[in-house]
């Protein structure tokens, strides 16, 4: 199969296209960046030197439908939904990266996303391509919205349980810390290198535009509309993203019902590692790798339950997820391009 990825230049991009590359079943076939079209890509990324020798495309749809089966969208939001709806229209399948089809309401969307939707007519196809929770959909899909890093990390740690209809959502707080790589490669006065190596700070407490792509995913599972804290941090790392999610049960249970409810949901499932215990989920056990690493801890003095959750965020929780999803689209086996080994030193 022929795949193109259209923003080739920033980092999901070059994530997508380090995946892709070694993936037996597609060609890359058509990479485009708009601000260096034209260049040759190992004068972008000079780590692809010898290995990729292609020029950067300006965005076609025309190109496009002639030169690929299937395109990666890695734009950010807002810019990416007009070339999705323009792709799609063509006729082609569509895996967006952005956060602009993952909620289904579109006036949800401009008021977290300050911007109107101009392609509100797709979200009710668009599948949420978290394969572990919509593999059959997902399948059948023309359009998949990959999700967020943050929420893969949060849905993935409580989706078990949130399907048990066992939370006390009143009580749930989700403190989440992400990777500089999680912001993109623009650069800024937060991302600079002395302003956030040898710091750690919380950003966007309780007003992060994931908020509402959790709420909208839990609230499926739960059944019922679902509201919580959620406050991210920014850590001086490039990749990695650790979730400590804590919150109560509306019924007794003990951690090993728990965590046999954990092993059941997540029985088949390659990607998603329920540590043993009482090991606890670290960013480097899954760094530049698809998975996702879980540990349960019953805090039986507060009867307080707390979940953690390590991905790396551009591999699970962006470029890794979109080649799990492409796989299940086009009939190839999941795990395929995807079963690399956690760097380690
Ligand atoms: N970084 C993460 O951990 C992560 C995780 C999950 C999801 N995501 C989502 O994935 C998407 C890409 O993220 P990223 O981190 O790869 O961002 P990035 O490093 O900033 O890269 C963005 C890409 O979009 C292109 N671009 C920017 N403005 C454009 C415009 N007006 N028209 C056309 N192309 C434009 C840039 O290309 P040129 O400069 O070459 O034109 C660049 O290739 C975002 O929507 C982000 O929210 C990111």
């Amino acid at each position: 199969m022929r795949v193109g990825i259209i923003g080739v230049t920033g980092y999901t991009g070059n994530e997508l296209m380090r995946l892709l590359f070694s993936h037996d079943d597609v060609e890359l076939t058509y990479l485009t960046s708009h601000s260096f079209a034209g260049k040759p890509l190992d004068e972008i990324h000079p780590h692809y030197l010898k290995i990729m020798e292609t020029v950067c495309r300006p965005f076609s749809v025309e190109e496009a439908v002639e030169k690929t089966d299937l395109v990666f969208s890695a734009l950010p939001h807002g810019e990416s939904m007009e070339k999705v709806s323009i792709l799609r229209e063509a006729g082609l399948k569509v895996i967006d990266l952005s956060a602009d089809f993952r909620l289904k309401d579109a006036a949800l969307y401009s008021e977290w996303y300050k911007r109107k939707h101009l392609a509100p007519h797709y979200l009710a196809t668009a599948v949420y391509g978290l394969p572990e929770l919509y593999r059959e959909e997902i399948r059948g899909a023309s359009l998949v919205a990959n999700p967020g890093c943050y929420p893969t990390s949060v849905l993935l740690g409580l989706a078990p349980l949130a399907a048990r209809g066992v939370l006390d959502w009143e009580t749930l707080v989700v403190d989440a810390k992400s990777g500089t790589s999680g912001a993109g490669r623009v650069p800024s006065q937060t991302l600079h290198y002395p302003e956030c190596t040898e710091n750690f700070r919380a950003y966007r407490a309780a007003d992060h535009q994931h908020t509402p792509e959790m709420e909208q995913e839990l609230g499926k599972l739960a059944g019922q509309e679902v509201e919580f804290t959620f406050v991210p941090h920014l850590l001086p790392i490039i990749r990695g993203i650790l979730s400590t999610i804590y919150v109560k049960l509306t019924v007794k249970m003990d951690e090993k019902e728990i965590r046999d409810i954990y092993e059941e949901f997540y029985r088949n499932e390659q990607f998603v590692r329920l540590l043993p215990s009482p090991s606890l989920p670290e960013t480097r056990n899954v760094y530049a790798s698809n998975y996702c690493d879980l540990a349960v801890k019953w805090d039986s003095r507060k009867n307080r339950l707390i979940i953690l959750s390590a991905i790396d965020n551009l591999v699970k929780g962006a470029a890794g997820q979109a080649v799990q999803n492409m796989n299940i689209m086009l009939g190839f086996k999941e795990s395929k391009g995807l079963n690399m080994v956690p760097l380690r030193p």
